[in-house]
């Protein structure tokens, strides 16, 4: 589906399938979990999703003759990570937003984990006190004008990579991975759960799946707590891939499934539920998920596995998209395990 557009490699290729027999027990047994790990994807900084997003966004930006990569998110946003790091690897310089997207005063919140990484690799990063919002912000057309102001070429990418217009590219390819893996290991997945926050994720598995006819099994787990922004740009940002690749097919509202009941009590801070879910990945599996995004993810799956929302014998695969960074900077919460 893929094969007219250019690909810059930031990740090592396909990313393991891993089953988790003890998750699996834990939860019942009835239901078979596995993980696909893209939080193990690449020697960048950590890896995660993001990098998936990049490689159909950097020949964009290395073509536009740019120098400076410019990007948002939050304090402890992966996002802005990723894109640091992708700027040092391909030689540019990377000018960044962080707001304060999160209600939440670890005393090193602002020192640890992502941010910290992301200094690191020598990005300008500048810390600016407004709150949660997946949309283009003005702090980031700002930024994009002080860099030109500055003598500067920017290459703007928006929140997650999502409203790029390429931003869904590397999650159509996600699916046609995973159709390779499930040829090798002889059967399919019934249902693929996923963090969504702003949206180029599992709007790019949506748009990947609907091709076999399992849109609607990609089980979006809101992690955004701004489900109704974050459902519409998932619709708009799908359809705008199926014109780019012409696929043949649109993305409709029963393509989306969206469950909007984890995200509390807000983006970023963790649940006691979350809490117990992320203790479970940890101590059944080592598999180490995030406060923000793929805890939440964790506590949705068992929830639902719990609730009987997955028939028995059912195969359900979790994306884990990466994220462990963001653990330090919640470091009294977890100060017991
Ligand atoms: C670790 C992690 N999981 C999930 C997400 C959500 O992905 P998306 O923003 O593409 O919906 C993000 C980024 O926002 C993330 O960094």
């Amino acid at each position: 589906m893929l094969e007219k557009f250019e690909r810059y490699p930031l990740t090592f290729g396909k990313t393991p399938i891993e089953h988790l027999p003890r998750l699996t027990e834990a939860l019942g047994g009835k239901v078979e979990i596995y993980a696909k790990r893209e939080d193990c994807n690449s020697g960048l900084a950590q890896g995660g999703n993001k990098l998936r997003k990049l490689e159909y966004i950097v020949p964009d930006a290395i073509k536009s003759g740019a120098d400076t990569l410019v990007s948002i998110g939050g304090v402890q946003s992966n996002h802005t990570r990723m894109v640091a790091a992708t700027a040092a690897k391909i030689g540019m310089k990377c000018r960044l937003v962080q707001e304060a997207w999160v209600p939440h005063d670890d005393a090193v919140y602002d020192r640890v984990g992502n941010i910290l990484m992301t200094r690191l690799m020598g990005a300008d990063s500048r810390l600016v006190d407004d709150g949660f919002d997946i949309g283009i912000r003005t702090s980031y057309e700002e930024a994009i004008e002080d860099v030109k102001k500055e003598g500067g070429k920017p290459y703007g990418i928006p929140a997650g990579a999502s409203v790029h217009p390429h931003g869904c590219l590397g999650y159509v390819g996600f699916a046609e991975e995973v159709r390779e893996q499930e040829a090798e290991l002889g059967f399919k997945f019934d249902y693929i759960v996923v963090c969504v926050v702003t949206g180029s994720t599992q709007g790019g598995m949506i748009v990947g799946f609907k091709k076999d006819g399992r849109a609607d099994r990609v089980i979006g787990i809101d992690a955004s707590g701004t489900v109704d922004q974050t459902r519409a740009q998932v619709k708009e940002i799908a359809n705008k891939t199926c014109d780019l690749i012409e696929c043949g097919y649109s993305i409709e509202d029963k393509d989306i499934h969206i469950n909007p009941d984890y995200a509390y009590p807000a983006y970023g801070v963790p649940s006691a539920e979350t809490n117990d879910a992320i203790r479970l990945a940890a101590q059944t599996e080592a598999m180490i998920t995030d406060p923000v995004y793929e805890g939440k993810s964790m506590q949705g799956m068992i929830d639902l596995v719990k609730k009987g929302f997955f028939p028995e014998g059912s195969k359900v695969l979790y994306a884990h998209l990466g994220g462990q960074p963001a653990l330090n900077g919640y470091s009294y919460t977890y100060r017991n395990g």
